[in-house]
């Protein structure tokens, strides 16, 4: 079946969905919301069978959806109807939420229910419940939708006549719901309205007299103060007391300053925070050692994945750390939200010259992966629970074994930020895995891969788990397993081996040197659409066309050619 995927953009639901039907046979291509007309081209150029909005935010226009399958994907339950759904389900306290599939019409958000899915809500951020929660939800109910279309006969169910349906129409969430009371309102409080606010738009607030927009907070037991008052600084959050403890506010993103877009706190208030004392910073920079029957588990929780020079060289001093402990396997475990998006755009946005900041993070990216190819003394796993893109996804490259969730989408590929050449030695990894001409065309058709597909081509080695609790949990007796085998020390001595081998052919250092040529040329060169890319990207640009890769329908030859498709 043809599916068109009109959407605001190919954001991580979109992908996954993106994914999913195609691994379902059908044929998907994507055109980005951007004019009226524009959709309606792209509805006569392709003559699909079903139109997807996976993420709209405006209404389908009435010469589509009336002659036309329409089928919406809203983040609510079913009756929820509104702009801005999560967040009220989260400010809220909504114990459980969910997503609906609706057939578009006149009314937002109100037409009838051709499949719907729920999930209990945890205590986390906005992004974070869309990306892992809402994701899986929309991919079972998109699922079942499509099914019930093939199938034939369905009848989609008004709303009306939808039994107890719990949900109501909301407006948008305007700054003035979100406003925090720093006198009034306890930790609880305060962490339900940046979890409902985060990633976007953040809670509009003031810190050291400037207005900015709060995000990425923690509760931190065990320290209070007269409310509202900054305590001091952690990692590279300020601390600041509510009624009854405080919270750490990580991100920020000052409006009206040098560099109106997200930043770590430390950072955008760099010199007000510099007049606060340290608090004890043990446990605030996202990475975590624990150990367990001979295995060694890191973990790096990033906000946004978004790796930093310094987060790589903390990282690759607690990966080394890692490497002299009497285990046997050491296990990358990433972040809750993204194993790794690779090196810091926002922070390279930021620098005094951005060309020296991406050559230092991309140095410092290309030590930890160098460290972990270099391993001699443990079997190497990276367990990728949630989503990787480019630099993140070939870090996980570097490890012995790679392990993901079926869920996750896989982003291997540079060329979306500015035709980046691309490091962490993925022309030594990617080629070995699955060959030259097949690294080529990864490289370049630039797609989201899905865990399972990602397997079938050999670019993970397994995956399995159903959510990330079950992979999780699967990843300990695995990795336990590999522990205890009673041939550790030959697959140990069969792995140094290969690497010597391939030493002698290429050293590591002249794949290293390669690429960071090609990388000094994207920094340093004449032709600036890497620097206009991330510029683009941080300060969140809209589109204004489809990136041609995406848009198969306006390929002339579509008819000729078959769609690219891979594994
Ligand atoms: N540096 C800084 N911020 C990053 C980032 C990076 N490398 N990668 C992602 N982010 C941020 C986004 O700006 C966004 O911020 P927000 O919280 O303000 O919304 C957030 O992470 C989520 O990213 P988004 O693009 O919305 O997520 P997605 O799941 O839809 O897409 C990617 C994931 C990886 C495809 C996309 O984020 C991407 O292309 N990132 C850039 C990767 C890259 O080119 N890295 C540099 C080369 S190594």
């Amino acid at each position: 079946m043809r599916i068109l995927f009109l959407t605001h953009s190919f954001n991580s639901l979109t992908q996954r969905l993106f994914v999913d039907l195609a691994e379902a046979g059908h044929e998907v291509s994507i055109e980005f919301d951007i004019a009226d007309s524009v959709a309606e081209e792209a509805v006569a150029l392709y003559r699909p069978d079903i139109t997807v909005a996976p993420f709209l935010k405006r209404a389908i226009p009435a010469s589509i959806w009336q002659s036309h399958l329409c089928l919406v994907v809203h983040p609510g339950i079913v009756g929820d109807r509104g702009p801005s759904a999560l967040d009220w389900a989260i400010q809220r306290g909504e114990a459980e939420w969910g997503v609906t599939v609706l057939q578009a019409n006149a009314v937002m958000d109100g037409g009838a229910i051709w499949a719907t899915e729920t999930f209990p809500i945890p205590p986390e951020k906005k992004s974070s419940l869309y990306r892992n929660q809402v994701t899986e939800a929309a991919s079972r109910a998109v699922a079942t939708a499509v099914a019930r279309y093939v199938q034939g006969g369905f009848q989609p169910c008004p709303l009306e006549a939808w039994p107890n349906a719990r949900g109501t129409m909301r407006p948008l969430m305007r700054q003035t719901d979100r406003q925090i009371n720093w006198e009034a309102d306890d930790t609880h409080t305060v962490l339900r309205k940046i979890f409902a606010a985060d990633g976007f738009p953040g809670v509009r607030d003031e810190l050291f007299g400037s207005p900015c927009f709060l995000y990425d907070a923690h509760a931190e037991p065990g320290l209070a103060g007269r409310p509202g008052e900054l305590l001091g600084w952690r990692g590279h959050g300020v601390v600041r007391a509510t009624r009854d403890g405080a919270v750490r506010i990580g991100h920020v993103r000052r409006p009206d300053g040098e560099h109106p877009f997200k930043l770590p706190t430390s950072v955008a208030f760099a010199s007000e925070l510099a007049q606060l004392p340290q608090l004890d910073d043990a446990g605030a920079d996202g990475i975590r050692y624990e150990e367990a029957d001979g295995v060694g588990y890191l973990y790096f929780d990033f906000y946004n994945g978004a790796m930093s020079t310094v987060q790589c060289q903390r990282l690759l001093a607690a990966y080394r750390q890692a490497c002299t402990r009497a285990t046997r396997v050491i296990v990358l475990m990433g972040g809750e939200d993204f194993w790794s998006n690779g090196i810091h755009l926002n922070l390279i946005e930021a620098a005094d010259s951005p060309a020296d900041e991406s050559m230092r993070n991309i140095e410092a990216m290309d030590d930890l992966a160098e460290a972990i190819l270099r391993t001699t003394s443990h079997l190497t796993v990276a367990a990728l629970a949630a989503n990787a893109g480019a630099g993140g996804a070939f870090l996980a490259l570097t490890a012995d074994l790679v392990w993901a969730r079926p869920g996750i989408v896989l982003n291997p590929h540079y060329k979306n930020m500015g035709n980046l050449y691309g490091s962490e030695f993925w022309t030594y990894t990617l080629p070995k895995r699955i060959g030259a001409e097949q690294a080529q065309a990864v490289m370049q058709n630039r797609l989201p891969l899905g865990g399972e597909q990602a397997r079938r081509m050999r670019i993970v080695d397994e995956c399995f788990g159903v959510d990330m609790e079950s992979f999780r949990n699967e990843v300990k007796k695995r990795a336990w397993d590999l522990s205890v085998m009673p041939d550790h020390e030959q697959r140990l001595a069969a792995k140094i081996g290969a690497r010597r081998r391939d030493e002698s052919i290429k050293p590591l250092a002249q794949y290293r040197e390669l690429e960071l040529a090609e990388m000094q040329r994207n920094f340093y060169g004449f032709d600036p659409s890497y620097h206009y890319a991330r510029y683009q990207f941080v300060h969140k640009a809209p589109h204004s066309w489809t990136p041609r890769h995406l848009c198969r329908h306006r390929d002339v030859y579509l008819h000729k050619s078959p769609l690219p498709c891979m594994g």
